[in-house]
């Protein structure tokens, strides 16, 4: 595996797969790998001939009270995990290279409504800041199929609705949540947890399965279903930012009788702000 910090390193070693008629998997990442990011390793592996990797800690999609300071960073062991995993190129850019002109100043690429729904709601900025990097890391690596994870469900939604409204010729792929055994989907923030909270956190799927039993067993009132989430959360502990039954296409409320569903919540505890989600199909 290559490691390079530059975006003419990256453009050279794509182009040479290109020429040789290679397929090119991406994952983009913040780093602090775990076995969530190596399923995704895992699809771009298997989905293409070459495979590149990123890490960058976005600060665009950081909101100014938010972690981006002591965003878990472990250059070192990614490049450990990412070697294992038989990545051929990782991407490790610092900021100036991303954002020369400093973020700030950086033209934006936004996603009407989906972005300002949800976790925009709670988050001003954070769905820009993704939605930009996102496709300036698409403009540098040019990869076929570009893979990410379904644990990010909204954020997979926007990314897929700017490839196809900026006719980006990229395939995404999206890999299933991994979960601890007792269900705590795995992220990087799930290290702020204390014992404790640790203890408390299964919740969050626990309550994600009661609204799917329900709208399985055919309940349209959405409503009521949000309302016995947002409340089974707050009385464990958490400090849930919203429980929300949506379409699973485009994430619009549903009408009664909806088929394709996805239940996804966003809930705090103690430094922690933990994000999850399932699909129902009925
Ligand atoms: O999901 C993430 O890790 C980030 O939001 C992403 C897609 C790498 C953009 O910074």
């Amino acid at each position: 595996m290559d490691t390079v910090t530059t975006i003419a390193a990256v453009r050279e070693r794509v182009r040479a797969w290109r020429r040789a008629g290679e397929r090119v998997a991406f994952v983009p990442t913040m780093g602090n790998l775990h076995a969530g990011h190596l399923s995704l390793m895992e699809v771009a592996r298997r989905r293409g001939d070459r495979f590149v990797a990123s890490i960058f800690v976005n600060p665009m999609q950081f909101g100014p009270n938010e972690d981006f300071a002591h965003y878990p960073r472990t250059p070192r062991e990614d490049e450990r995990m990412l070697e294992a995993a038989g990545c051929d190129l990782m991407f490790m850019p610092d900021v100036a290279e991303i954002y020369p002109a400093g973020y700030e100043n950086s033209t934006r690429v936004e996603v009407p409504r989906l972005s300002k729904i949800l976790c925009g709601e709670f988050r001003p900025g954070h769905f820009e800041g993704v939605a930009t990097v996102v496709t300036k890391l698409f403009n540098i690596v040019q990869p076929d199929i570009a893979v990410f994870g379904e644990k990010d469900y909204q954020q997979l939604t926007i990314i897929r609705r700017l490839t196809a409204d900026l006719c980006l010729p990229i395939e995404i792929v999206s890999a299933p949540t991994v979960r601890e055994p007792d269900g705590l989907a795995l992220s990087s923030r799930n290290q702020y947890l204390t014992a404790e909270e640790r203890r408390i956190a299964p919740a969050i799927h626990r309550a994600l399965r009661v609204a799917v039993d329900r709208l399985l067993q055919g309940s349209d009132d959405y409503a009521a279903i949000e309302r016995e989430g947002y409340e089974t959360l707050k009385r464990v502990g958490f400090r849930p930012d919203y429980f929300a039954v949506r379409t699973a296409d485009d994430l619009s409320e549903p009408q009664p009788g909806a088929r394709e569903l996805v239940v996804l919540t966003a809930a705090r505890i103690g430094r922690a702000r933990l994000i999850d989600n399932l699909r129902v199909s009925r």
